[in-house]
């Protein structure tokens, strides 16, 4: 018999119990016990854990965040902190840990594998996609499902009213959810981290749409997309501002638009509401199929692996492979979303 530990850490994601449920599931029928840590890795700090039994994740399947809490830790961890994890680790008794987790979490996970021979199991996580070695993490789903229909009804009143919405989408580094959002939502503009915005061309393609006669846009931007030519600070120095932070991508950009083309623009940051709720079928699934996998690899003793999405088979690769490089935007969807552009 086995005692299987499982945490989740960093951001919350719509999925994540359904991994917790099918860890504990699969491990029952495998003879296995499960810890839950409470907390991501500052349960493993602060030893606070408990069993978790079929009660416990019965009935969570459809709900969103986790069960078990999270936190964020930004890598690499500290001696301290590395110190109270494999103390604590050990003193449980468990044989493995399935870390559950975006790209910092993993980070982690890597360095404890390495460094301390932590024997862990990935089960890549994120809204945002941009974890490599796996072809979707689960969560993103269902931010694209929420962020489409928010574009959906800010298209309605956008066109009532002839005005410019800029839609302000989740996604830091990379700009898988404003591309796909922004295609299924038929948005007239996406705007993404890996391209810097070129404001002269969005408001040229903006007229040129008005001289069509249709008299509102619906542009999606990424929150972490910047404007080129111009640096964050005098951005906020023209709009008044203040310290510029995350989220306000989306006004800058309106407030130009505004003043370039003299077009009535609105904004709406879509924020946390894509990480909330019920899951997608299609991520309930997904988060299923890896968990039920990573008690498998947990079962062969396969560690510092994560459990991953390929060719719609579920697979496993390196922890390094998918913390190495961030997953880049698929160049075909781009193409794809340019010919709406004008
Ligand atoms: O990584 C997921 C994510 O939702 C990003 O898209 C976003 O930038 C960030 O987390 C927000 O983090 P927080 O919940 O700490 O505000």
């Amino acid at each position: 018999m086995k005692k299987v530990g499982i945490l989740t850490g960093g951001a919350d994601c719509p999925g994540l119990n359904s991994v917790i449920r099918a860890v504990v599931r699969k491990s029952i029928d495998e003879g296995f016990v499960v810890t839950g840590v409470k907390n991501g890795w500052s349960g493993l700090v602060d030893n606070d854990m408990r069993i978790l039994d079929y009660k416990l994740t019965s009935g969570i399947l459809a709900r969103g965040g986790t069960i078990l809490g999270t936190s964020r830790i930004v890598p690499p961890l500290e001696k301290r902190r590395i110190n109270l994890i494999t103390e604590n680790f050990k003193r449980s008794g468990m044989d493995a840990l399935i870390t559950i987790g975006g790209e910092d979490t993993l980070k982690i996970a890597l360095q404890l594998y390495r460094e301390h021979a932590l024997p862990i199991v990935g089960v890549p996580k994120s809204i945002d996609n941009a974890l490599s070695g796996t072809d979707y993490t689960f969560g993103f789903d269902t931010a694209v499902n929420i962020a489409t229909e928010c574009i959906d009804r800010l298209h309605t009143t956008a066109e009532s009213h002839h005005r410019i919405i800029v839609i302000e989408v989740m996604g830091l580094h990379t700009g898988w959810i404003a591309l796909e959002a922004g295609i299924a939502g038929g948005a007239h503009y996406i705007l993404m981290p890996e391209f810097p915005i070129e404001i002269n061309k969005v408001c040229a393609s903006l007229k040129a749409r008005h001289k069509r006669g249709k008299s509102f846009s619906i542009i999606v931007v990424s929150e972490g997309a910047q404007i080129k030519g111009y640096t964050k600070e005098e951005l906020d120095r023209k709009f008044n501002r203040g310290t510029h932070r995350v989220g306000r991508i989306g006004e800058v950009l309106a407030d130009l638009i505004e003043e370039k083309t003299s077009y009535e623009t609105r904004v709406s940051v879509l924020g946390h509401i894509q990480r909330g709720g019920i899951p997608t079928a299609y991520d309930r699934l997904l988060g299923t199929r890896l968990g039920f996998k990573a008690v498998e690899l947990v079962k062969e003793g396969k560690f510092g692996k994560m459990v991953s999405l390929q060719n719609n088979k579920i697979s496993y690769v390196d922890i390094e492979e998918a913390v190495k490089q961030r997953k880049m935007i698929d160049a075909d969807l781009i193409e794809i979303a340019k010919v709406f552009y004008t």
